[in-house]
């Protein structure tokens, strides 16, 4: 008999697919500054929080800035991602996101958005999925960004479920990290060799269906025990 009570996401990268808008932002703020910033330079990115972000393109670039200038490129960069945000349809939500969702909502299993991202709100108005969930944690909400697990741990104590029965659905290393460091069940969104420390990992939400959680999370316990 499995333990989950609750599925926890991430926001990019599981739900929809704004890197790429937060790549073109960055992409331009880096042309600004004079230097080239490319795709794989924004894996670096994934799931750090915008000004972790910057700090790490600043460092891609050789340049230094002082703090006042740091808010306002951050302010900046907020700006352009925004633009493209603003263009999202609710067709953009990523394939089987929203039916497994609703899946999970259907058979008891409760709901929450895990993200490092201060425009969740903004985003799941757009895609209208806001209401497929109990709880949303965002970047606002949170002082120490993934691979720490308090994003998690949060959800769990807004949830009213215990840690050790939510799932975690992350496709970023640092996400995979603080969910295990949360003691929770994680599930890689993307490929096995960089997601190398999820218990199981999937390339999409179309991938996954509710027994095959199950088999999953009652895997790790069998393995715990
Ligand atoms: C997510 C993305 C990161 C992004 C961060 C902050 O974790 O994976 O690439 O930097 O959110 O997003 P924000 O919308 O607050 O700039
Ligand atoms: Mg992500």
């Amino acid at each position: 008999m499995s333990m989950l009570e609750a599925c926890l996401f991430d926001l990019d990268g599981v739900i929809v697919d704004t890197a790429k808008y937060h790549f073109l932002a960055w992409r331009q703020i880096a042309q600004e500054l004079g230097f080239v910033f490319t795709e794989a330079d924004n894996e670096r990115l994934k799931g750090v929080s915008r000004q972790r972000s910057l700090e790490i393109l600043l460092e891609i670039g050789g340049v230094a800035l002082e703090p006042v200038d740091k808010e306002r490129i951050a302010a900046k960069k907020n700006a352009l991602y925004l633009q493209y945000v603003h263009k999202m349809r609710p067709e953009e939500i990523l394939p089987g996101a929203r039916d497994f969702l609703i899946e999970c909502r259907k058979v008891g299993l409760k709901t929450a958005l895990a993200t490092a991202s201060r425009n969740a709100q903004v985003i799941l108005d757009l895609l209208q999925i806001a209401a497929l969930f109990d709880v949303v944690m965002d970047g606002n909400k949170v002082s120490r960004t993934k691979p720490d697990p308090e994003v998690f741990l949060n959800c769990a104590r807004d949830l009213g479920v215990a840690p050790s029965r939510c799932a975690v659905f992350e496709d970023a290393e640092a996400g995979i990290e603080a969910a295990i460091a949360a003691d929770m069940l994680s599930i890689g969104i993307g490929q096995p060799e960089i997601l190398k420390r999820a218990d199981l990992v999937v390339p999409g939400l179309a991938h996954i269906s509710i027994a095959g959680l199950r088999a999953a999370s009652d895997k790790k316990k069998n393995a715990v025990a």
